[in-house]
């Protein structure tokens, strides 16, 4: 899409072989003349660069002149001010009115309308293959330099305060790159959840239903939440996390509370809704009944509801799989059951080269801290390298003026090692049993 440039020149009356035309402002009554115009344009290869929308919008509250023939119009101008540069939003002549002359002078009359405003340069975004030359042969420059890109904003301005309502928040671009290892996970949450509903298209084409609601299970600090904003950031939804316990505020009843966040977050767009530790609200119905039932209870509408809403997910996640309700788990309901075990080895790597200081990096035998920390959470990791951190440290200050880099002072390994030695494993060895008993019975993938 190149960009043009226009330089001043006077507007002026034209006789044509079919009547006389003149340009004038815009006015309101003008507005169908200039959808016409527009729809016209989109039928051939000069496709309109903006909207229909915007550019009515700015007809509207911007700048627009109209040409017109025996009362006909028969071209329109509009455009836009942005500090010192304006631009074109629309150019429109019918077919039979094309000429230099015509468009010059409509152009003139927009740049004499917003040149007040202290315009120095008035722009033109063309589609390519769209005609040039009634821009050229009026003074605009073709800008071959140039080349234009945009991206979509993942929520309308609109929706901002709604969000914020609900406690939702945009979440960086990187964090789907920025979590290491775990290639079947992700792999799998690529194909099953983000594909489906980034190009509900492209699944329609294949017969596959983009998913609504899924619930994602493993033991403690294993990386769930990390998965579910990941997917969010991936798909660049909204992610809007409910928290249980701050469910009910003892006037409210706990269902009613959660039923009115639900409403105001099915105003949204788009969205990923993420509520972790979900066994809280959903456990196995008892009797008596807890109080907790009618939570349960009001949570399977709420995913029903999800069910017959385009562009949202839902994502819940839970350590006890097993203590669920069964009816929540009952086909219909989660589209996927799918387990997040403890990180592999390439996830552990990426996890320890996150906290081992740049400077020594090189010296540090990676290969053995990976091995060493088999069966260990993120977490855990991270409280195995702090800890050496801080010991080393606390080493090197007892020394004092004695220490020289290089010396055995420095962290090293070895306190790696050591530290990990008295580190405890958040999993269990039963808790990882019971885990890879609940992938057999109740993992959906
Ligand atoms: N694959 C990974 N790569 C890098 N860091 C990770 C990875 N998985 C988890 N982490 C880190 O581990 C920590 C714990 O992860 P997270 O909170 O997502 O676990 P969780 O399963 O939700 O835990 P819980 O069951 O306690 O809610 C976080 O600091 C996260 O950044
Ligand atoms: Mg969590």
């Amino acid at each position: 899409m190149p960009g043009i440039r226009l330089g001043i020149r006077p507007a002026v009356w034209h006789d044509f072989p079919m009547g006389r035309i003149h340009i004038r402002e815009y006015h309101d009554d003008d507005l169908d003349a200039v959808v016409r115009l527009w729809w016209e344009a989109r039928s051939t290869a000069e496709q309109p660069v903006y909207s229909l929308a915007e550019v009515t919008a700015s007809c509207r509250e911007d700048h627009a002149v109209v040409a017109v023939r025996d009362e006909e119009i028969v071209a329109c101008a509009v455009g836009r001010a942005a500090h010192a540069q304006g631009w074109v939003v629309f150019f429109g002549v019918s077919e039979d009115a094309r000429s230099e002359n015509v468009s010059g002078a409509l152009l003139d009359a927009l740049e004499r309308k917003m040149a007040p405003l202290g315009l120095s340069t008035l722009s033109v975004l063309m589609p390519e293959g769209g005609r040039l030359d009634l821009l050229t042969s009026n003074g605009f420059q073709l800008q071959h330099s140039l080349r234009y890109l945009e991206r979509q904003m993942p929520v309308q301005r609109r929706e901002l305060d709604l969000l914020k309502d609900v406690g939702g928040r945009i979440l960086p671009r990187h964090l789907w790159g920025n979590v290491a290892g775990m290639r079947r996970e992700k792999q799998l949450l690529e194909e099953r959840l983000v594909a489906p509903l980034a190009q509900p298209d492209l699944a329609d084409r294949y017969g596959v239903v983009p998913p609504h609601a899924v619930m994602l299970f493993g033991p403690p600090g294993t990386g769930k939440t990390t998965f579910a904003k990941a997917v969010a950031s991936r798909l660049d939804w909204p992610f809007v996390e409910v928290f249980p316990s701050r469910l009910g505020d003892g006037v409210t009843s706990m269902a009613s509370s959660l039923r009115g966040i639900f409403e105001q977050i099915g105003e949204l767009e788009h969205g990923v809704v993420f509520i972790d530790e979900v066994e809280e609200i959903a456990s196995q119905r008892s009797d008596p009944p807890t109080p907790t039932q009618g939570v349960t209870n009001e949570l399977l509408k709420i995913v029903a509801d999800f069910r017959d809403r385009e562009g949202m997910l839902l994502i819940c996640a839970t350590n006890f799989v097993r203590a669920l309700d069964a009816a929540f788990l009952r086909h219909g309901r989660f589209d996927y059951v799918l387990p997040i075990g403890l990180p592999d080895a390439e996830a552990r790597e990426a996890i320890w080269r996150r906290y081992v200081p740049i400077g020594i990096a090189d010296s540090v035998d990676f290969t053995s801290l990976v091995a060493e920390s088999d069966g260990l959470t993120p977490a855990d990791i991270e409280y195995a390298a702090r800890r050496a951190s801080q010991d080393a440290l606390a080493r090197a200050l007892r020394a004092g003026a004695d220490r020289t880099p290089g010396s055995d002072t420095e962290l090293s390994t070895g306190d790696y090692l050591a530290a990990l030695s008295v580190t405890r494993a958040t999993v269990s060895d039963e808790q990882q049993a019971s885990f890879l008993e609940d992938i057999e019975t109740l993992a959906r993938l």
